[in-house]
């Protein structure tokens, strides 16, 4: 899967210097909620899975439009029916599963269902042959980013996620030594839930796979169940075509079999397992914080959402680079922030805007600040800003990645409303050719979308000759420090 993995020209000749246009046709997209069900086809004009996928329900064309009812391949017959039965199985209402990750997520019409529950879930998917299956999520106004489980990390931090999907996703979860549910098993937080369907679960016959291979169900559960014993997980429950597992709360009992030759090892104690970025994955288990008694919480008890938007992370209490207190004067800095943010507000108001990135995310304050309105973010984290943070943004029930702005995002062109840069070009002004990071948030954004820009004065001021060369329109403003202030706000409208 490596060829479906991230690929960024090597030289700098071979990096594109130009502005991608909107293609012919496109209109301003539904506004969210209705976005959720529908989507002009001249914005995202792409037909193979409205007919591959026909039967299966996924999308279809219907005139000048896209029209999404809600199917998948394990859920043919609607995405709600599937989540009733899983409500059966896992909390889904209780506050207590917030982040979700669905790994092969089609159009994404899970986590579409699961909002309604108040949870948020990053879906991933290649781009494979399942046509822009990203971007029409996007195109919906659901979170989703490209991404594969492959040969790297994915570019999230350990312990992010409540729980994990793959319906049908065609992981093979029990090659390479259980490496991809090793790094599912990473990225779950303790006591965190991971959800199968499709085959092997419920599935009574020998079927042939998309590479052409028999495969017999009965043999591979087996497989995985074993696996998953090995992880130390528990199963939850069988019913219909769902299986969950669960993750232990700590590795207290999983670390006295570990003299038990066939369990995988467990990675270096001292790695740095939080990092997403570029690295290999490993077929390890990767231990949680360690803690005295059977009954602790590994790395700290979280709050049910949405109290745990406001409560201090626990992961404040392991690092010492961020204290309480900081925590709490950046919540309070935030309020008053986002109130300077004027015409900005207006629109977020009136629906104006459903996808937002903050390229430079800190502890999610401006995230945080936005949850009355009906938009999410994406919370990005450069991995090399000077405190890594994404653990303490999933914590709050926040999603978002690691990322390196001399790169280009993995999403598609035109995915996002709005794109705050908090100290970004101070970050990167020397690291490369700031024209190039125009380029992809011009990219990213679409067609009448707004950049916010905030740095100290010096930047901005170089920023703004660079954006007057784009021709775009500017406006220079105060921040919440008023007009002797270091800092200044930038708006852009496109
Ligand atoms: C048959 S579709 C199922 C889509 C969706 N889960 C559903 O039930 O409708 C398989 C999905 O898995 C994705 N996929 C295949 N291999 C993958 C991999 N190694 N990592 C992540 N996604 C993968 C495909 O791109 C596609 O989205």
């Amino acid at each position: 899967m490596l060829h479906r993995e991230r690929h960024c020209p090597d030289k700098e000749g071979e990096i594109l210097r130009c502005l991608v246009p909107k293609p012919v046709g496109y209109k301003k997209p539904f506004s969210w909620p209705r976005s959720r069900g529908e989507a002009w086809f001249s914005n995202v004009p792409f037909k193979t899975l409205t007919e591959s996928k026909k039967q299966q329900n996924w999308v279809r064309l219907v005139g000048d439009r896209l029209v999404f009812p809600g199917g998948g391949t394990s859920f043919q017959k609607g995405v709600k029916g599937y989540v009733e039965i899983l409500k059966k199985i896992v909390p889904l209402q209780s506050g207590a599963i917030r982040t979700v990750l669905d790994t092969g997520c089609g159009v994404a019409s899970f986590g579409d269902a699961l909002i309604d529950y108040n949870i948020i879930t990053m879906s991933i998917a290649p781009r494979d042959i399942h046509e822009a299956q990203v971007q029409f999520a996007l195109e919906r106004g659901l979170p989703a980013m490209l991404g594969v489980l492959g040969t790297y990390r994915l570019p999230y931090p350990s312990r992010s996620f409540d729980m994990a999907h793959c319906s049908r996703c065609l992981i093979p979860w029990t090659e390479y030594d259980g490496l991809y549910l090793m790094e599912i098993d990473r990225l779950l937080r303790p006591g965190g839930y991971w959800v199968l369907s499709g085959p092997p679960i419920n599935w009574k016959a020998k079927f042939t796979a998309p590479d052409g291979t028999t495969k017999d169900p009965k043999k591979e559960l087996t497989r995985l169940e074993y696996l998953a014993s090995r992880l130390c997980w528990r199963k939850i429950k069988a019913k219909g075509p769902i299986a969950v597992w669960q993750k232990p709360n700590n590795h207290i009992d999983c670390i006295q079999k570990k003299n038990d030759l066939k369990s995988p090892k467990f990675c270096v104690e001292n790695d740095d397992h939080d990092d997403g970025w570029y690295r290999n994955m490993e077929a390890c288990i990767t231990p949680l914080p360690q803690v005295e008694h059977a009954e602790d919480v590994s790395g700290g008890v979280l709050e049910n959402w949405p109290k745990r938007l406001s409560m201090i992370p626990p992961r404040i209490m392991l690092t010492h680079d961020i204290k309480p207190k900081d925590f709490l004067e950046d919540a309070l800095m935030w309020k008053k922030r986002t109130s300077t943010y004027g015409h900005v507000l207006k629109s977020l108001s009136s629906g104006g805007y459903r996808n937002i990135m903050d390229m430079n995310a800190g502890l999610g304050g401006f995230a945080a600040s936005l949850s009355k309105y009906p938009v999410w973010v994406m919370n990005v984290v450069p991995h090399d800003a000077t405190n890594r943070t994404l653990g303490i943004i999933y914590e709050r029930g926040l999603i978002g990645t690691y990322m390196n702005w001399c790169e280009p995002f993995s999403t598609y062109p035109r995915s996002y409303d709005l794109i705050h840069a908090d100290n970004v070009f101070s970050l990167y002004m020397n690291k490369c050719d700031v024209i190039n990071i125009f380029i992809e948030m011009y990219r990213i954004l679409r067609p009448k979308g707004t950049i916010i820009i905030v740095d100290h004065v010096d930047i901005v001021v170089k920023v703004k000759s660079h954006t007057d060369q784009m021709r775009w329109h500017t406006k220079v403003s105060d921040t919440e420090d008023g007009p002797f202030g270091p800092r200044k706000l930038l708006f852009i409208d496109i």
